[in-house]
């Protein structure tokens, strides 16, 4: 079955280094064997999905941007911009499809710096705690959104 429907999974800096980066807080997998999950579940859906990680803020707005033709709905791991990125944040406002807002670690249980997102308030939701789940999650929503076409 081929449902009409393309999801975009962004991430952004330091997300690359997933497996090697602080395992103690992210966990031991990578990202690509993240995505290859992500991917998997999507196919048994019949949804596209694409990913797409930068370091760099601008790419992430440029990103952002250049999807909004093309997909449903997009699900955010900002990582730190996700505290400070007034761009990102205008962009995803700038955008009409629902982004999806997560976080591999609980970022209420850590630095205070982390207790805010400039973001949250501009996504669908947000899903943080649960490592690579939280993106599962997402998934998990962003496929029920086939049936809502109003989305966001
Ligand atoms: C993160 C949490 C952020 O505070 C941090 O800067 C990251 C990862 C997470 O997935 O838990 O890079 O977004």
């Amino acid at each position: 079955m081929i449902i009409n429907m393309k999801i975009l999974v962004i991430n952004g800096p330091n997300l690359d280094l997933l497996g090697e980066r602080e395992p103690g807080i992210y966990g031991s997998e990578t990202l690509s064997s993240i995505n290859d999950g992500l991917s998997l579940i999507a196919q048994a859906a019949g949804a596209q999905i694409d990913f797409y990680q930068s370091n760099h803020e601008g790419n992430i707005v440029d990103k952002l941007h250049e999807c909004r033709k093309d997909t449903d709905c997009v699900i955010l791991n900002a990582g730190a911009y996700t505290h400070y990125s007034y761009a990102i944040r205008d962009a995803i406002s700038a955008i009409k499809i629902p982004v999806i807002e997560v976080h591999l670690s609980n970022v209420h249980a850590r630095e205070e710096f982390r207790e805010n997102s400039v973001i949250s308030a501009v996504c669908a939701g947000t899903i943080a705690g649960f490592g690579s789940y939280s993106y599962t999650m997402a998934l998990q929503y962003a496929l029920t959104l086939k049936d809502r076409p109003e989305g966001k």
